[in-house]
């Protein structure tokens, strides 16, 4: 579907890459497109480097001359202190924010769980939280995409691997979506900082409980497994427990959700594409890759140079860091002929949604298999299915994470 295209030429008045505009965050293809045409290795005056062709992106995330350097980078733009507020220093636990050895080491306590076996087995479970939800609001002829639908999968299935009880699901489904701007590459507010602290606090109690609960009654999940890593002594600190549980959590389903709620709206937009799936349901697979492709719900990771490296023919020094525009990626035209187009029969698509290098997504293939099973139901389920409002949907204020607040649909 056709967007308006700011001009090449026109003279600069905005900032190359601004995040948070209203413009970005409604579509930010357009720009990604200038950035990566006029200046592809850009040095932002958000005092980063922002890198938005597919090969240095790639370079990026894959060169061990890279890495996360997380206590370095914060504490060289914010100072010390910064890591006395909670909610920093829990991330400064996350094996997404670790380098080897400690990122190598969180990580091998979790990977088993996520492996493509273990993940396809879980398929019978999710497609039947997939007919539960349907059932559930099937009569009602309308509902929010997002809220009624799109949450309540990704959410219950990683309530189930870590072993939360059935009786706080409904809580945690109402608590599930703040967090956004953490990951964003624009400074928090003193406010934002406090709320997202409160947050980390209230959910650090939650999983407390919890590990007790579990050192009570083990069960067949991953905070199980972790509890009992840490009373083993060696495997990982009790911060990190906490963090990495924390970390899992969230990973856990914003990103999922908004693959099932970007993938919908792209859909809807595109009646041909649409149409073709519900005619050939086994193009599901392959429309998963395109839809992670044509709208990532992650758009943006970051690396910082261990060392001097030049990238894409810039010299970057040791300590400054890179954005690595996934999303970009995702639409850069020596990789994808016609990158705008989306088109669910795309050969040979590989999209950047999921990184790459040593944090490449834990959860992909669960994502993957989640999104495929949601999306193929629905439009199995209710056929006759239309959204409110595909021209101007509400998309969330976030940049990173990119998705929508809601997607009112009636059948
Ligand atoms: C469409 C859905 C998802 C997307 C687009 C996504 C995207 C990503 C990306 C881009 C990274 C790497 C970041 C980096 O290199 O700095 C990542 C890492 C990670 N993801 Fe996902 N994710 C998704 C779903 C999930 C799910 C369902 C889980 C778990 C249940 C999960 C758990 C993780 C974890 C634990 C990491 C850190 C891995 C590491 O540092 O080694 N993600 N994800």
């Amino acid at each position: 579907m056709s967007q308006p295209q700011p001009s090449l030429e026109a003279p600069q008045t905005e900032p190359l890459f601004n995040p948070l505009s209203p413009e970005v965050i409604a579509n930010p293809y357009p720009h990604y497109h200038r950035l990566r045409t006029l200046d592809p290795v850009h040095r932002s005056p958000l005092g980063v480097f922002v890198a938005s062709r597919h090969a240095d992106v790639s370079f990026v995330l894959r060169d061990k001359r890279f890495g996360k350097d997380f206590v370095g980078r914060m504490t060289r733009r914010f100072g010390p202190q910064v890591l006395d507020e909670p909610v920093y220093r829990s991330m400064s636990h996350w094996m997404l924010q670790m380098d080897p050895p400690d990122h190598t080491r969180l990580r091998g306590l979790v990977v088993k769980a996520f492996t493509a076996r273990r993940v396809e087995d879980m398929r019978p479970r999710i497609q039947e939280i997939v007919d539960r939800t349907l059932d559930r609001i099937e009569s009602r002829g309308q509902m929010d995409l997002i809220a009624d639908f799109a949450l309540r999968l990704p959410v219950t299935v990683i309530c189930d691997m870590l072993g939360i009880p059935e009786e706080d699901h409904e809580m945690i489904f109402s608590g599930a979506r703040g967090g956004g701007r953490l990951l964003d590459p624009v400074p928090l507010s003193r406010a934002e900082i406090d709320q997202a602290n409160a947050d980390n606090l209230a959910t650090a109690a939650y999983f407390h409980s919890l590990f007790e609960l579990r050192r009570r009654q083990p069960g067949d999940d991953l905070t199980t497994q972790l509890v009992q890593a840490e009373e083993e002594g060696h495997k990982l600190t009790n911060e990190e427990l906490t963090g990495n549980i924390i970390l899992l959590f969230g990973a856990g389903h914003e990103t999922t959700v908004n693959l099932i709620g970007n993938g919908l709206l792209a859909l809807y937009r595109n009646p041909d594409q649409l149409r073709l799936l519900k005619e050939n349901p086994t193009l599901i697979t392959n429309a998963i890759e395109e839809l992670l492709r044509y709208d990532s719900s992650v758009q943006l990771t970051g690396r910082t140079a261990l060392e001097d490296v030049s990238v894409g023919g810039v010299d970057v020094a040791k300590g400054e860091s890179v954005l690595c525009l996934l999303g970009a990626a995702n639409r850069d035209p020596v990789v994808y002929p016609n990158p705008d187009r989306l088109d669910i029969t795309r050969p040979n698509i590989r999209p950047m949604s999921f990184g790459g290098g040593i944090h490449f997504c834990l959860g992909a293939q669960l994502a993957r298999i989640e999104g495929e099973i949601a999306i193929a139901t629905l439009l199995r389920r209710l056929p006759n299915l239309k959204l409110d409002n595909v021209e101007h949907p509400d998309w969330r204020p976030t940049f990173v994470l990119r998705g929508l607040n809601g997607l009112p649909a009636r059948w």
